[in-house]
């Protein structure tokens, strides 16, 4: 069994659920493989109209589950309200696929032939999703799947069982028949296996992944060996760089939401916060005041941020505390390490010896041959850099390998588009945030952050469709492609004699 407790009080516990074995799930994605192929012949208008159903559904009961994740992974409510309202975006944009879902129509090169091409779903879809947005990254798999045509077994976070039930519920009670999405709870030895298993067997047909780069390799090396390739969203050490033009003010409220918002276990949250040498001191100066004075705690209070997703996420953090070297300087807060009524943090809402609370952190000083910069903490962990150079900077947001988001404050154009031209991320902002993406723009990454597969608006069909080209001969005669050619007559040697 799994136990879910809110992290802001880990004596609540939120829910207790099955823990399923490798062979459950793998008796589970049978039983999703069976039912897709009725569910892909329901007409696609037919699987858009279910779409729709479940985001309305999603909007009337969007405090309710706004409340529960809150409750059982502890980011701040407004933030869960806004995850719950990715999940209706995603909805509301492919409720309207299921009247497109286009192919196209293509010109033959011989006569009496007509060329077409089909999206075909790829089957049955498994899903590997974390905890630090229980419903609206799920959705960005989910929908387009069960749109396209695909069935769907969903492996949530062991942290966030309750949500995943509910957002299932929520599903199946705007008409997605039980057996063509089911959701089950497993640890990751067990999820391996079934995944495993369940790509020999071909059961499985494309696998969604969200979470860290290291098992991110595993996943798409194990759908590799199967011939498929996975769509992985995977970590982030987003850069955001600070030109000595910038608004600095506006930059700053960008780096203290991307920072620390979701305590920092975005993974588009900031990771090192890259200040030009000339305006450098003064900003970090401001920059830990901002975190210095920030609300921490209740996350259902007006707080910049709130507990950790759960004590493992801590620990996570807490590791990360130790790569901080003696040449670094540390501010934000007035300790480092848990929140604790021994370890206190001036104006801390709420009792923090209940949860798992953590001090934010801001570590400057970093250089690229730290450890730091080249790890992603996943916590409220911010570093802090300069540079003298344009293209010093580049380098040095690039320097680690990945590349999810990334954002530049400047007034000027031309550090606008020579930063977009040689930023490696998948995501650039300009003068925003690096998290707080909308659900209908290609999300994804490149390098260490993904394999170039794209998530949300058009660009995700391509991941769970598969193109069918079909060629429709009525001529009555063999035509040969290539071979029987049109003569075409002309004068090569033509010039004009004027
Ligand atoms: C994630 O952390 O996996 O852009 C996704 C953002 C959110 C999604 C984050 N819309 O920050």
């Amino acid at each position: 069994m799994f136990t879910s407790t809110n992290p802001s009080d880990i004596n609540e516990v939120i829910a207790t659920v099955p823990e399923a074995t490798a062979d459950e799930i793998l008796s589970v994605l049978r039983t999703a493989k069976k039912a897709q192929k009725g569910w892909a012949k329901l007409p696609a208008p037919t699987r858009g109209r279910i779409i729709a159903n479940v985001g309305r559904l999603v909007e009337s009961n969007k405090e309710a589950l706004a409340k529960l994740i809150t409750k059982e992974m502890g980011k701040v409510y407004s933030e869960a309200l806004g995850e719950v309202q990715e999940v209706v975006d995603t909805c509301d944009f492919f409720l309207g696929e299921g009247r497109r879902l286009y192919g196209q129509t293509v010109p033959s090169e011989m006569q009496n032939k007509n060329l077409f091409t089909f999206r075909m779903p790829v089957g049955n879809v498994f899903v590997i999703t974390a905890g630090n947005f229980p419903t609206a990254v799920p959705s960005w798999y989910i929908v387009p799947a069960l749109l396209a045509g695909n069935s769907v077994v969903w492996k949530p976070s062991e942290f966030t069982p309750a949500v995943a039930n509910a957002l299932t519920s929520i599903f199946h009670a705007g008409g997605v028949p039980k057996d063509v999405l089911i959701t089950v709870v497993a640890d990751g030895v067990q999820t391996f296996a079934a995944l495993e298993s369940g790509l020999k067997e071909g059961v499985i047909n494309k696998v969604g992944f969200t979470g860290s780069t290291e098992v991110g390799k595993k996943i798409g090396a194990k759908a590799g060996e199967y011939i498929q390739s996975a769509c992985l969203e995977l970590g982030g050490k987003n850069p955001m760089v600070v030109m000595a033009d910038a608004n600095v003010d506006l930059a700053l409220d960008g780096a203290l939401f991307a920072g620390f918002g979701t305590a920092g276990q975005r993974c588009t949250s900031l990771g090192t916060l890259w200040i030009h040498e000339s305006i450098y001191d003064a900003v970090l100066a401001k920059f830990a005041s901002l975190v210095e004075n920030a609300a921490v705690g209740d996350p259902f209070k007006n707080v910049l941020f709130g507990p950790m997703i759960s004590q493992k996420y801590l620990d996570n953090h807490l590791n990360h505390l130790k790569m901080i070297q003696s040449h670094h300087q540390v501010f934000g807060s007035t300790s480092t390490g848990r929140i604790t009524s021994d370890n206190p943090r001036k104006g801390f809402i709420g009792d923090p010896d209940k949860g798992v609370f953590a001090h934010p952190v801001i570590v400057a000083g970093i250089t690229k041959n730290d450890e730091l910069y080249s790890t992603e903490t996943f916590g409220p962990l911010v570093t802090v850099g300069k540079f003298a150079t344009l293209d010093e900077a580049i380098d040095l947001a690039n320097g680690h390998g990945y590349g999810l988001s990334s954002a530049i404050y400047t007034k000027d154009p031309q550090n606008v588009w020579r930063f977009r031209e040689g930023i490696s991320a998948g995501m650039v902002s300009i003068n925003n945030s690096t998290s707080g993406a909308e659900a209908h723009l290609p999300f994804g990454g490149n390098g260490l952050s993904g394999n170039g597969s794209r998530q949300s608006g058009i660009w995700v069909l391509d991941q769970f469709t598969r193109w069918q080209s079909m060629n429709w001969d009525w001529s009555n005669k063999l035509q040969k492609a290539q071979m029987d050619l049109i003569e075409i007559k002309h004068d090569p040697n033509f010039l004009l004699n004027i």
